[in-house]
């Protein structure tokens, strides 16, 4: 019995004595690791570190300051023509310009093919965007349902051309086929939205609500660009 006691007595006392224990109980230790240079922990800071974060904040603002520029210059090509259906319009002819550029090609120009086809996927996707989002939401809020509907159809139909062309690839010996059938479509398309649709559309507008319809195309069309 004597000897139980005796033992458990000195494992306390062990406890009490152990460097862990000590460590807790005076925190002298640890604050004069930190003060020593060479026991470091890996994830201190190191003296420079200020002037890094400074470099990566100066490097983000300059990549956001070109990337605003880059937006503005593209978006300002069509935005500068005037009413939202200018603008658009304008997206039109430089639309079926890039198609032109495509038809001019041959099958040993593979890699202009790819870039052509990039260019011309991001002019439409971002086309597609400014209507969809803006202008055919519009349509149906001026009881043109039908037509609203009929456009973003044929929108779809776009997507799938492009859906194709990427799966064919650039040198096969029907892609020049496929691409005349593609700018047919956009070709009809456009004019049935320049010739028919917006302008029915936009006689009936205010002054006002074609201001506004203008601003949010222009906006989106940044965020696209
Ligand atoms: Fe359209
Ligand atoms: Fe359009």
């Amino acid at each position: 019995m004597a000897t139980t006691t005796k033992s458990r007595s000195s494992t306390r006392s062990a406890k009490r004595s152990s460097p862990k224990q000590s460590s807790r109980s005076t925190g002298g230790s640890t604050r004069s690791s930190a003060s020593n240079p060479s026991s470091k922990s890996a994830f201190s800071w190191g003296d420079n570190t200020g002037s890094l974060i400074g470099a990566a904040i100066a490097g983000v603002a300059i990549g956001f300051a070109a990337n605003m520029g880059r937006k503005l210059v593209i978006q300002g090509m069509s935005g500068m023509a005037g009413d939202w259906d200018e603008v658009l319009a304008t997206e039109h002819e430089m639309t079926l310009a890039v198609f032109d550029k495509m038809l001019a090609t041959d099958s040993t120009q593979t890699w202009k093919r790819s870039m052509l086809l990039m260019k011309l996927e991001h002019a439409l996707d971002k086309h597609a965007h400014e209507e969809e989002m803006i202008v055919y939401p519009a349509l149906r809020e001026a009881n043109m349902q039908a037509d609203s509907e009929h456009l973003n159809e044929e929108h779809l139909e776009i997507k799938t051309f492009i859906y194709e062309l990427h799966q064919m690839g650039t040198d096969a010996p029907n892609w020049l086929e496929k691409v005349r059938q593609f700018r047919d479509l956009v070709q009809r398309h456009v004019h049935e939205e320049e010739e028919s649709v917006f302008p029915s559309f936009k006689e009936n507008l205010t002054d006002e609500q074609n201001a506004k319809i203008t601003n949010l195309v222009n906006r989106d069309g940044f965020w696209q660009a």
